[in-house]
């Protein structure tokens, strides 16, 4: 595995402008075509996450590459039985509106990339999460978004699955005490990336506009 160059290289290749990078990147279902990344791609994609700024340089990631078909199986499986209880909870016009939306391409992918946040990182005097903890959390986010991007320019396609029980991911894949879990990216080659999120393509909710998530002066 390379090291990531997190500085700025002198000569920046030619490349996919991040815009377009955050316009092509979609979370993708049923678009896996079942290759798997190559090696040195995937070395890009976890090196671009592991780039991200984090609270007190702290970098509380790691990432686990999980590719054993027992693992996708068993994991797969967890996360039907998950849909499943999030189904029966629903009133019945949601129900039917979320019965066809796929949510997992766990199997089809062929690897999850599971992100983990390690809270005790860096010990107990974190420069700038003394007032807001949950910075610690957000770092770890950005290292998946930052992941995500790369993954787009590369024309990878991620999938954020969050339909688990915390304790059952972190038995399964043996994390230790007090790391957690917070993601499992199926991440794979992609026929295609969709235009429209699936979400909003099958009614289950659209992007708002922008006019309404920007405030003046106060909320
Ligand atoms: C924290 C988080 C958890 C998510 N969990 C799931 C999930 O379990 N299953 C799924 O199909 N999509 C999941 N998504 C993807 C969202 O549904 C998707 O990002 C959203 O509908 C917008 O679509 P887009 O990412 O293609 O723009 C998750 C996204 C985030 C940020």
């Amino acid at each position: 595995m390379t090291e990531p160059a997190c500085s700025t290289p002198s000569n920046l290749e030619p490349t996919l402008s991040v815009y377009d990078a955050i316009r092509r990147r979609r979370d993708v279902r049923a678009e896996f075509t079942g290759v798997l990344v190559p090696q040195e791609v995937l070395d890009r994609i976890l090196g671009a996450g592991h780039c991200a700024p984090s609270v007190g340089n702290t970098q509380p990631w790691d990432f686990v590459v999980v590719r054993k078909p027992e693992t996708l199986d068993v994991f797969a499986e967890h996360v039907a039985d998950a849909r499943r209880r999030f189904a029966e909870s629903l009133p019945e016009d949601r129900r039917a509106t979320f019965d066809p939306i796929k949510i997992e391409g766990i199997r089809e992918s062929g690897m999850g990339i599971v992100v983990t946040y390690d809270r005790s990182r860096g010990g107990e005097h974190i420069l700038g999460r003394h007032t807001v903890d949950d910075t610690g959390l957000f770092s770890a986010v950005l290292a998946i978004q930052n992941l995500w991007l790369a993954a787009a320019a590369e024309n990878v396609g991620v999938g954020w699955v969050s339909f688990y029980d915390e304790p059952y991911l972190t038995e399964l894949l043996r994390i230790p005490e007090p790391v957690r879990p917070i993601a499992w990216l199926c991440v794979g080659e992609v026929a295609e990336f969709q235009q429209v999120p699936d979400l909003e393509r099958f009614g289950w909710r659209g992007r708002r506009p922008l006019a309404d998530a920007v405030h003046l002066e106060k909320f």
